[in-house]
């Protein structure tokens, strides 16, 4: 028996005929039950493909993915096994704009033995649960981006996966509604014990989590638990105008500057 919920072992996405795209190269992973892991590194590094090969939408070129101790690629019935295990939260909310929220939930469970009376009641309780019980009835285009995005992190979680994978959970939000998406995230990991995987361009999310990992050129650059408060500051602390001024030695204000040295030495660190 292994300890975590998820590995990659050599994992290798090669992508075109002519020209060869190594998206993903090598790859070795291991998250243990509960994890919330940000994923982050430049446009074009891999880090939806990883995401995609993980969540068995997407087959490797070579090596595998193991899930809960199974390798996906001897997985039977595929679909069945995503949709039992696995919820996806994506940038593009992808509702269904006919169906209203509570309807846009149920389409997960659709796959599942239930009757429609308690499919009914677990949408229901899955929009309570992300704040938007009393909007049941609402089509996607009567409700806020950040509602949106809420019915669809209730549609992720309603087959009760144990893993979450969202790529850009945020990426259309403004900083209000990102807060708060982090803040529901973390309840339902506290609270669920749901395994997280966010692919993130925010640092605030990525500060949100247990753990960063680096992609970059389809390989994992750096692995970074953030145990303590400290270093979940320097994190979001690095990212912002005046983090950077440090990093860089360029336009450090007069009062930081006898300290400059030393903050910087720390941000390199995280
Ligand atoms: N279906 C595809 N066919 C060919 N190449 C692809 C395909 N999907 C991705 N790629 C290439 O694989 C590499 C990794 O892409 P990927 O989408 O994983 O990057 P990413 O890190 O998610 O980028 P972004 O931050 O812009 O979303 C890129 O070079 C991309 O052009
Ligand atoms: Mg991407």
């Amino acid at each position: 028996m292994t300890d975590y919920i998820l590995e990659t072992r050599e994992l290798t996405k090669i992508y075109g005929d002519g020209v060869e795209i190594r998206a993903l190269d090598g790859v070795d992973l291991q998250i243990a039950p509960g994890e919330v892991v940000a994923i982050v590194g430049p446009s074009g590094s891999g880090k939806s493909t990883l995401l995609n090969l993980i969540g068995a939408l997407d087959r490797p070129s070579s090596g595998e993915v193991i899930i809960n101790g199974s390798s996906l690629s001897k997985v039977r019935n595929i679909d069945l096994f995503r949709g039992q295990t696995i919820g996806f939260i994506f940038q593009t909310h992808n509702l269904i704009p006919t169906l209203t929220a509570r309807e846009n939930v149920e389409v997960p469970m659709h796959e599942l033995r239930m009757s429609s009376g308690e499919r009914r009641a677990r949408a229901q309780e899955l929009l309570e649960l992300v704040g938007l019980g009393t909007r049941a009835s609402a089509l996607p285009n009567q409700m806020s981006g950040g509602q949106r995005q809420r019915v669809a992190i209730a549609r992720a979680l309603a087959n009760r996966p144990a893993i979450v994978l969202a790529d850009e959970p945020t990426g259309n939000l403004d900083s209000k509604t990102t807060a708060d998406i982090i803040k529901l995230l973390q309840d339902l990991n506290r609270s669920q014990g749901v395994t997280m995987l966010l692919v993130t361009h925010n640092s605030e999310v990525a500060a949100a989590a247990q753990r960063i990992i680096t992609i970059r050129d389809g390989k994992i650059l750096r692995d970074v638990r953030i145990d303590d408060e400290l270093e979940r500051e320097l994190i979001e602390f690095k990212s912002s105008a005046l983090g950077q001024a440090v990093l860089h030695g360029i336009n450090v204000p007069a009062e930081l500057s006898p300290h400059a040295g030393r903050l910087r030495e720390l941000l390199e660190q995280v």
